[in-house]
């Protein structure tokens, strides 16, 4: 590093310094990439779509527009948008990877040299999220540093070992000192899996760039959707399901209250041409309580009907028609409704497939907008992951043999799906939604100790070892801080189940 280069504070300020001298420095296009590109030109015609992720001034986008795809492009600096537009016909757009939600769907995407710029859990999200963006049997290319080819990370290679990955490692980039995520190629294989990836081809190419001495050995991966569902993962599945969770008293509120939510809205959304809407597990009711304020009146179903512990007033004032009973008996006649939507409830209930069913029995698949909308954990999901990682091992010790406690809601999603399928409401729409939990306590040792309060007590309130799991929790939200400071991701998964009689894509397998 030139002793005079400033040190941009961020990324796009930095993206946005280096953007004019980019292409001096580096060239059209990573001579390995053209390659790439050119080989998954076999697999992908001319015509095909692409998303480039942090397209940089447009290098791989250039080759990709010239073999005749559609391309469009994300990053997060403007000018370097303002150098694709000006130079590419393709579609450019400033936007953080992090929060892009596309509305098409992609034949190709490529994240050249882009996300070493984003923590290891953004990773892991990231290729989430691609896997779901793309049509079955896309491709995705990735160009990265691989950890155990830097030179840098070799002090760090033991720590590097145990956890697969480093963040924050000081990397030399256009003569500045860049903080980056570096991932092992050990670990790259292994979440693409987890995304539902059937990996290709892995290769390594040396790169040299005399202006700045470079000498490096970069790693490019492609991989391709399977016919897995990528928001049913994380890949592979789970014999076992988990038994239920125990809802305990006054559990939820201290977690809700912390929770950006957007799947709320999106249910209300996903319902919103429907008159006789069933809600199974309504929570603290808000989502009854909106669709009755459109629909004129809405039906609740909860285990316990006592409505001082479900904030009285705001469901006394509204139109909702509470009931008591079990999702697994519908207290209902058959087809009595035009929707029945279930948000974070699947994972209490004690026999999954006999309440699946009784949704498909009380909804009437032959009303005009019949659906039933279901809301779980992604497969990204943090708190999911926190909690499997801190609590799994002590719960195990009080289960039976073989059982497990860690969570997996994409089986309960995907089991949805085959019942859902096999009972006429095989017309299945899935898409993941992001939203967070979040802990603002400004010092960090109080941001564990209240975080593992919390998300302990969502869980395990009433667990003999509750004091354990809180302990085992403290170093698992240290690491999470570390990289992603004031938030824990819940992000979920949004399925929409609308009639269709023919056996569809979900009604084998699970
Ligand atoms: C090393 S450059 C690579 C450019 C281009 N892909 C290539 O291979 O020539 C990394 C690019 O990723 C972009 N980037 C970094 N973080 C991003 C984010 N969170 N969202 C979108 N783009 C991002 C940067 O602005 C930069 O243009």
């Amino acid at each position: 590093m030139s002793a005079s280069a400033k040190i941009p504070s961020d990324v796009e300020a930095l993206y946005d310094q280096v953007s004019a001298g980019f292409r001096d420095a580096w060239g059209d296009c990573d001579p390995a990439m053209v390659d790439i590109l050119e080989s998954i030109r076999e697999s992908h015609a001319s015509g095909s779509s692409v998303l480039d992720i942090g397209c940089g001034p447009g290098g791989p986008a250039s080759r990709l527009i010239k073999a005749g795809y559609h391309v469009t492009g994300i990053d997060l600096s403007q000018k370097m948008i303002d150098i694709c537009q000006a130079t590419l016909p393709g579609k450019f757009m400033k936007t953080d990877m992090r929060k892009f939600e596309p509305k098409v769907r992609f034949d190709i995407i490529v994240c050249s040299f882009s996300l070493f710029h984003v923590s290891h859990a953004a990773t892991y999200s990231m290729l989430v999220k691609m896997a779901s963006w793309l049509r079955p049997s896309g491709t995705v290319v990735i160009a990265s540093i691989a950890a155990e080819d830097y030179s840098r990370c070799s002090p760090k290679l033991p720590e590097i070992q145990q956890k697969q990955y480093v963040e924050n490692i000081l990397t030399n980039f256009m003569g500045h000192e860049v903080p980056a995520t570096l991932l092992t190629t050990k670990e790259w294989l292994r979440i693409l899996q987890e995304a539902s990836f059937q990996i290709q081809s892995v290769d390594r190419h040396s790169r040299q760039v005399d202006k700045y001495s470079y000498d490096e050995k970069h790693i490019f991966i492609t991989a391709n959707r399977t016919h897995e569902e990528p928001l049913f993962g994380p890949y592979p599945l789970p014999t076992v399901k988990r038994r239920p969770h125990l809802l305990s008293n006054g559990a939820l509120e201290p977690f809700v209250k912390r929770l950006t939510r957007r799947e709320l809205e999106a249910a209300l959304e996903a319902v919103k041409d429907n008159e006789k809407v069933l809600s199974i597990g309504s929570g603290n009711g808000e989502l009854p309580v909106w669709i009755a304020k459109r629909a004129g009146t809405a039906y609740a179903l909860k285990p316990n009907c006592d409505r001082s512990d479900v904030e009285a007033e705001k469901w006394s004032e509204s139109q909702v028609e509470i009931s008591q009973g079990a999702a697994e008996h519908l207290p209902f006649k058959d087809n009595k409704f035009d929707a029945a939507v279930a948000v974070w409830q699947l994972h209490y209930v004690q026999d999954l497939e006999l309440s699946l069913r009784e949704m498909t029995r009380v909804v009437d698949a032959t009303a005009p907008n019949a659906r039933i909308v279901i809301v779980q954990g992604a497969p990204d999901n943090e708190v999911a992951k926190l909690t499997n990682k801190a609590c799994a091992e002590i719960v195990e010790e009080g289960m039976a043999k073989g059982e497990s406690a860690a969570d997996h809601h994409g089986l309960l999603l995907a089991t949805a799906a085959r019942v859902f399928t096999q009972r006429g409401f095989g017309d299945i729409e899935v898409c993941h939604v992001q939203m967070a939990c979040n802990f603002p306590e400004e010092d960090v040792e109080t941001r564990c100790q209240v975080a593992a309060e919390v998300l302990t007590n969502f869980w395990y309130k009433e667990h003999e070892r509750v004091e354990d799991i809180k302990a085992a929790f403290v170093p698992v939200l240290k690491e999470h801080f570390a990289s992603s400071p004031w938030e824990v991701g819940a992000q979920a998964v949004m399925m929409v189940a609308k009639p269709k009689a023919v056996a569809g894509e979900f009604a084998a397998g699970i």
